[in-house]
């Protein structure tokens, strides 16, 4: 059967970030509960120029840049839960901005940091039953709580852009998945509400106990607990600890919670210094992984996606020989470093921004250092332009 998975996978930030240890003294917590309770340090910022739209643009931009793969898919699907309209996909103004063909089937995806994976995989059936079909799969999102929330300190912005093709070159995904769904309230952000709401410790146990659910449907469809490395759903660094010991618990012990450093830690390195990124937020800690730990080739990375609400589901990936070669870690790399730290004061400036609501024109400031950004919004519309014109 033909090998189908991600053939390119590149992420985008904000090229501005608040530290943790300054949001702590702000708010009079000590910074341990962030550094040491949750595993974060920094969060990424957007500017008021970004939104999912442009993120998203500029994490495929990345695959694009430097003309070796051609700006030709046949479907772009777009997941969020940042979306900046009820009725159009954010996909078609990314199309768009990306000088892609026409020619393609574009569509919004939304099931809160799930439906990337939902686009994962209605994609890969697709390729399996056409293995010339190229689609470009984009999750972006920025996470919001509010100021002074518990979950502040777990917010943050990022887009992840992957090529799905057949034959990849950097990941196989296997067809056996696991799966559960549950009618929770957990997370969730009314139509009128630019922020999330959310019962966190009660999400911590619903995404617990979908991924216990999981690991049984997927052993249940016979799927094999046969990994080298584990990506979890990261709302939080630390999550992935809790999750992990739940996953050694599962599978009878067989995978020890000891081999945290060896096997899952390296997914943690991107998320730590973003944050949440809802539905990329698991594509990043995958890249996290490819780009700071040397993987064999041909070993088995498992993958769980949550989505409060509640979806979940397990799957498994085979890294290709000389997968290292696709990748974009310098570029990654040299995007992290350039960032700027912004005072707490900034911070909350950013934050707080007020974005028309009446029609009238609003002309944003130039602030992403990113290809692509929001230019103004008139009469009710968004206006996106590449950053150089
Ligand atoms: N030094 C060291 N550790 C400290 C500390 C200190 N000074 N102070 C606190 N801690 C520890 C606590 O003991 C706790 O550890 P455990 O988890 O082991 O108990 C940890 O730091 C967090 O402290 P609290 O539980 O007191 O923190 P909180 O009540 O402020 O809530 C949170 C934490 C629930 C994650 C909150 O930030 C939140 O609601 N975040 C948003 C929701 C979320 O991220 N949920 C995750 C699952 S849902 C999901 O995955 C979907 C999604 O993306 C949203």
């Amino acid at each position: 059967m033909v090998r189908v998975g991600i053939d390119r996978i590149a992420f985008y930030t904000s090229n501005q970030f608040v530290a943790l240890k300054d949001v702590a003294e702000h708010n009079q917590i000590d910074p341990d509960k962030f550094a040491l309770g949750i595993w974060q340090e920094n969060m990424a910022v957007a500017s008021v120029d970004e939104d999912a739209v442009t993120l998203a643009a500029n994490a495929a931009e990345t695959i694009f840049a430097d003309g070796s793969i051609a700006r030709q898919v046949d479907q772009l699907l777009f997941a969020t839960e940042s979306g900046v309209d009820q009725s159009k996909a954010g996909g078609v103004y990314i199309r768009r901005l990306l000088g892609l063909n026409q020619n393609c089937r574009v569509v919004e995806l939304k099931q809160a940091c799930y439906s990337a994976t939902a686009g994962l995989q209605m994609a890969l059936a697709q390729i399996r039953a056409n293995p010339s079909l190229r689609i470009l799969l984009i999750a972006s999102d920025i996470a919001r709580y509010g100021l002074g929330t518990p979950g502040e300190a777990t917010q943050g912005c990022g887009a992840v852009a992957m090529l799905l093709t057949a034959n990849p070159s950097i990941l196989a995904i296997d067809e056996v998945a696991g799966l559960h769904s549950d009618d929770v309230m957990d997370f969730w952000r009314p139509n009128y509400s630019d922020t999330a709401l959310v019962d966190g410790k009660y999400s911590t146990k619903v995404y617990l106990n979908t991924l216990k659910a999981c690991i049984a449907d997927y052993q249940a469809r016979g799927g094999e607990l046969e990994f080298q490395h584990l990506c979890y759903h990261l709302p939080f660094s630390r999550m992935a600890e809790k999750a992990h010991k739940t996953f050694c618990r599962e599978s009878g012990n067989r995978y020890q919670v000891e081999a945290f450093e060896q096997n899952i830690a390296a997914g943690l390195i991107y998320n730590r210094t973003i944050g949440n990124s809802y539905t990329a937020s698991l594509y990043i800690a995958l890249a996290s992984l490819l780009d700071n730990q040397e993987v064999e080739a041909n070993a088995r990375i498992g993958l769980f996606s949550f989505g409060s609400g509640c979806m979940g589901e397990l799957m498994s990936a085979t890294v290709v020989a000389g997968y290292r070669d696709a990748l974009y870690s310098k570029a990654h790399h040299q995007m992290l470093s350039e960032r700027t730290q912004m005072t707490y004061a900034d911070y909350e400036a950013a934050f707080t921004y007020g974005y028309v609501v009446d029609g009238s024109e609003q002309v944003l400031p130039k602030q992403t250092t990113g290809a692509y950004r929001l230019a103004k919004i008139d009469q009710h519309q968004r206006h996106y332009e590449p950053t150089n014109c």
